[in-house]
């Protein structure tokens, strides 16, 4: 799993799966390009806990419009991880920040469950 990533290799609308330090669930996160925006969430769905991506780094739906978890369907708004349908419609992934610097995107390097830091 890549801990940083350049946004000329992120498609648009794509998505990836980064790690960061601090990972105490190991799934890293979900990060998602739309035009020149970067949003991020914890890797882990809402509904059972687990990890969405069912091949690394696929987070969307086949239109690119939301993030889809592979498990059970459901879909999340990318803007704010809302999901808008499914088994956990209503609740939310857990957001994480990005830093965009210079084109790179990288994470902090904390669990955004708790905040703590490896
Ligand atoms: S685990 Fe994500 S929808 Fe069930």
């Amino acid at each position: 799993m890549q801990k940083i990533l350049r946004l000329k290799d992120l498609p648009d609308p794509g998505s990836a799966r980064l790690s960061f330090a601090g990972d105490n669930y190991g799934h890293g996160a979900c990060v998602v390009r739309r035009g020149d925006e970067v949003f991020a969430y914890l890797n882990r769905c809402p509904h059972t806990g687990g990890p969405m991506d069912w091949v690394e780094g696929r987070f969307l739906s086949v239109d690119g419009d939301l993030i889809q978890c592979s498990l059970h369907g459901a879909l999340f708004r990318i803007q704010d991880g809302r999901c808008l349908s499914g088994p956990c419609a209503g609740q939310y992934l857990t957001k994480m920040a990005v830093v965009l610097d210079d084109e790179v995107i990288t994470l902090p390097d904390s669990d955004p469950e708790t905040g703590s830091f490896s």
